[in-house]
C-alpha cells in the first residue's frame, strides 16, 4: 500500500513538472527563438506627433525581441535612401520606413526587392506604379482626416451666411499627408461657397515654422482672417502664438481645426485657444513589428491598413486629456 502511495506521489508531481516545462509564452512579447532585425528609417523629428512615432517603435521592437536599426533621415529623402541601402548591405530581415514624400523610391525599393528583403511602409504612403515593392503600407486615412476637419468647420459655421476667409498651414510639399489633407479638406468646403481659403502656405509640420507662417499671414491679412486650418498641431500651436502676440483672441477672433489629436492641442482646447482637432494616431509600433513577425514567418498580411480616428471638438478635450497616450 505504501509503494502504491509513493508511487502516486511521484508520477503526479512528474506530470506537475512536465506541464510547467511546455507553458507557452501568453503574451506574445517573448524574444522569438531567431532574432529578427528590423531596419527602420524614420523620416526626422519635425513634431510631437514624429517623437511619439518613434518612441512607439523603438519600444515595441524592445518588447517583442526584435532588433532594431533606427536611423533618422533628418528630412531628407537622400538619407533615407542612404539608411535603406545600408540595411541592405546589412542584410536585414525586414525594411520598414516611412516616407518624406511620395515620390522618388521606386530605384531603392527594388533594390531591396532584388536583395530579397521584404518592405513595409509605415506612416505616409508612396507614390509607385509597381506595388510589388512593398508588402504592406500602414497609414491613417489623410484624405479622411481633412474631410473630417472640413466638416467640423462647415457645421460649426452652418448658420454664417457671410464670407469666411480661411488660411491653411500645409506640412511638408510632395507629403502624402499634405497632399490628402488638403484635398479632403477642399472636397468638402466646396460645398459652402461663402468659406473660401484665401492664404495656404507650406510650414512643414514644424511648430516653429507654424508660428513664423503666422505671422506673415497676420501681416499680409490682418483681421480678414476668420479660420486657420493647420495640417497638425504642431503648426496650430506655433501659430496661436503668433495670433496672440498679434493681439487677437485665437480659438476666439480665429477659429483653429487642426490634426493630430496630441496632448498639447488638448491643453489649447481646454485653455479655449483651439476648437477642433482631428485624430492621426502615431503609435503605430506593436501593429509594425507584428507585421513584421508575420512577414518572417510567411504570413500574409494584407496590403493596406488603415489606422483609424476620432474628432475631437474642444468641448470635450477636459474629459479626453487624461485618456491621451501621446
Ligand atoms: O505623417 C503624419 C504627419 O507627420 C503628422 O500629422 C505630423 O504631425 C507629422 O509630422
Amino acid at each position: 500500500m505504501k509503494r502504491l502511495l509513493l508511487f502516486v506521489i511521484l508520477s503526479t508531481t512528474l506530470l506537475f513538472l512536465t506541464t510547467c516545462e511546455k507553458k507557452e509564452p501568453v503574451s506574445g512579447n517573448e524574444p522569438y527563438p531567431e532574432s529578427i532585425v528590423l531596419g527602420f528609417s524614420q523620416l526626422g523629428a519635425e513634431s510631437d506627433w514624429r517623437t511619439a512615432n518613434s518612441e512607439s517603435i523603438k519600444t515595441a521592437a524592445r518588447d517583442a525581441g526584435i532588433q532594431l536599426m533606427f536611423s533618422d533621415g533628418q528630412q531628407k529623402q537622400e538619407n533615407q535612401i542612404k539608411a535603406i541601402r545600408s540595411f541592405i548591405a546589412n542584410q536585414v530581415d525586414v525594411i520598414a520606413f516611412s516616407p518624406l514624400v511620395e515620390s522618388g523610391w521606386d530605384t531603392v525599393l527594388k533594390e531591396a526587392k532584388d536583395a530579397g528583403i521584404p518592405v513595409i511602409i509605415t506612416d505616409r504612403a508612396i507614390k509607385t506604379e509597381d506595388d510589388s515593392l512593398y508588402v504592406a503600407l500602414m497609414c491613417s486615412d489623410f484624405r479622411e482626416e481633412g474631410k473630417k476637419a472640413g466638416k467640423w468647420l462647415v457645421e460649426k459655421l452652418q448658420e454664417t451666411k457671410r464670407d469666411i476667409n480661411v488660411v491653411e498651414l500645409q506640412g511638408n510639399m510632395g507629403s502624402s499627408p499634405t497632399i490628402l489633407r488638403k484635398e479632403g479638406f477642399e472636397e468638402i468646403i466646396k460645398e459652402r461657397p461663402n468659406i473660401q481659403i484665401i492664404q495656404s502656405v507650406c510650414a512643414d509640420f514644424m511648430k516653429s515654422k507654424g508660428y513664423e507662417a503666422m505671422e506673415e499671414l497676420l501681416k499680409l491679412e490682418g483681421d480678414k482672417i476668420d479660420v486657420l486650418y493647420a495640417h497638425n498641431d504642431d503648426m496650430a500651436i506655433g501659430a496661436i502664438k503668433a495670433i496672440e502676440e498679434y493681439g487677437l483672441k485665437p480659438g476666439k477672433d480665429i477659429i483653429i481645426v487642426s490634426i493630430d489629436a496630441n496632448r498639447g492641442a488638448f491643453e489649447k482646447m481646454i485653455e479655449g485657444k483651439l476648437n477642433c482637432t482631428v485624430e492621426c494616431n502615431p503609435l503605430l509600433g506593436p501593429m509594425l513589428m507584428q507585421a513584421v513577425r508575420d512577414v518572417v514567418a510567411g504570413i500574409a498580411i494584407p496590403k493596406r491598413i488603415i489606422i483609424p480616428g476620432s474628432v475631437f471638438p474642444e468641448e470635450v478635450a477636459a474629459q479626453e486629456l487624461e485618456n491621451r497616450k501621446y
